[in-house]
């Protein structure tokens, strides 16, 4: 079961107006397929491109949660959280209201009875301000962090493998911008739909969930469509090239996808969230000449070839980088195999008060359990990656990712909160 549907791509996606004006918010996304808009569409194919200039939408319901194998959008608003109620039922209630909110913004609709036209003595239920705009290819992926685990009576459902991170050497962690008992990634092409999506999940959880920190980012620094251009990161270099394709389904069901024989029967088909803000000192590596900085990565610049060889795909030969290459130390053949899928995006943040860009990489990796994942690879890295001269890892979160919402009845969490599940 792919987990996209996307907007044919012979049909232009509604905006967000269109479909106010067909009928306003009481329509489903039913009325948009039964107009023929919607159509299912393999997870990423030929028509990628054109669903991305149609502003299309990528389909909400699914085994897994899109925003993971989905090709990757280029902006992303993501947001942790903290639970302030104490009330289970409560919370339940705020998901299943994220969920039909999440359904329809992904659609392209207004949340609830829209912006404007309701009751004049009302805050409307959407905010607005994408009105008028497409879908976006919007995604909205949910996950629970280890502390949310510590309420509700939940702790023995917190699986083995959502474990804390442990310090790794040159981690400097602010606290500000780590943990997070919910998360909500949100990507979409337009920067206003994906914002848009954030503020108004957190307008509805009001009283009930807080923002703890969020990060805007732009310029995808990883593609899980390898026929498409690799972006490039801030240090200007292609990131991405050897990644797991959304294509990839064999891929996918080994190190990205958790299994009901994993240990927790209500993670199946989800997965694991690493997100880390690593800060990249642009000045320093700006002043690098370009051998150091090939040298760094074991890849050229230009054309993203592996050392030695010539085109971006040509199979690395570790043996000819530097040991303390980056490329050298994360590969797959130098690590027992360890593979994971990053979709991570560059992010500026003003200055940091020392004349400098608060820039970087906000590195996002799923994965099927962090302990065969991202924990041993960082391991690795943080002790010799020539890379750690010009970035530092300032933020930190792991949160468990449940399975897609099945259908129009189900909601985020289910499989954790309902008691029978
Ligand atoms: C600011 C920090 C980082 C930058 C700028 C960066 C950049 C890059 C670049 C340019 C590549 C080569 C192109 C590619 O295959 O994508 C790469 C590969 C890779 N990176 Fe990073 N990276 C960063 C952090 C990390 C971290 C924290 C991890 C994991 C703990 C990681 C894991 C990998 C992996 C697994 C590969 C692919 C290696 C291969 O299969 O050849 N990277 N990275």
């Amino acid at each position: 079961m792919t987990d996209t549907t996307t907007t044919d791509s012979a049909s232009p996606a509604p905006s967000r107006r269109a479909l106010i004006g067909w009928g306003g918010a009481g329509l489903a996304l039913g009325a948009a397929a039964a107009g023929g808009a919607v159509a299912i569409a393999r997870p990423h194919d030929d028509t990628e491109s054109a669903q991305a200039a149609t502003g299309g939408a990528v389909a909400f319901h699914g085994a897994h949660q899109a925003g993971i194998a989905t090709a990757v959008q280029d902006r992303l608003h993501f947001a942790a959280f903290d639970v302030k109620t104490t009330e289970r039922a409560a919370l339940v209630q705020m998901l299943k209201d994220w969920t039909e909110a999440a359904r329809r913004m992904t659609a392209g609709r207004a949340v609830g009875e829209g912006a404007f036209g309701g009751l004049a003595e009302a805050p409307p239920d959407d905010t607005g301000e994408a009105l008028g705009l497409k879908p976006s290819r919007l995604t909205l992926t949910i996950g629970f962090g280890p502390s949310f685990f510590e309420k509700f009576g939940l702790a023995d459902k917190r699986p083995d493998a959502l474990v804390d991170l442990p310090h790794f050497p040159g981690d400097n962690l602010e606290k500000s911008r780590s943990g997070g008992d919910l998360c909500v990634q949100a990507c979409a092409d337009d920067p206003q739909v994906a914002v848009h999506a954030i503020r108004n999940l957190a307008r509805i959880g009001f009283g009930k969930v807080a923002v703890r920190w969020s990060q805007l980012g732009f310029g995808k620094t990883s593609s899980t469509t390898p026929d498409a251009q690799t972006p490039r990161n801030l240090f200007g270099f292609k990131d991405g090239t050897s990644n797991i394709a959304g294509t990839e389904t064999d891929r996918l069901k080994k190190f990205v996808w958790a299994d009901d024989g994993d240990g927790s029967d209500w993670m199946a088909g989800g997965s694991y969230l690493v997100a880390r803000r690593i800060r990249m000192n642009i000045e320093t590596w700006d002043r690098t000449s370009l051998q150091e900085q090939e040298d760094v990565f074991g890849r050229d610049k230009g054309e993203g070839a592996p050392a030695g060889k010539a085109k971006e795909h040509d199979k690395p030969f570790l043996k000819a980088m530097k040991p303390t290459a980056h490329v050298r130390l994360a590969h797959p053949e130098a690590n027992d195999g360890i593979t994971i899928l990053r979709r991570g995006y560059s992010f500026t943040d003003g200055t940091d008060g020392l004349g400098r860009l608060d820039a970087g990489l906000f590195f996002l990796a799923y994965q099927r359990d962090p302990r065969k994942g991202f924990i041993p690879l960082q391991r690795r890295l943080a002790a010799s990656d020539a890379l750690n001269e010009y970035i530092q890892h300032v933020g930190s979160a792991v949160f468990a990712i449940p399975p897609g919402v099945r259908d129009q009845n189900d909601w985020w969490g289910r499989t954790l909160l309902t008691e029978e599940a």
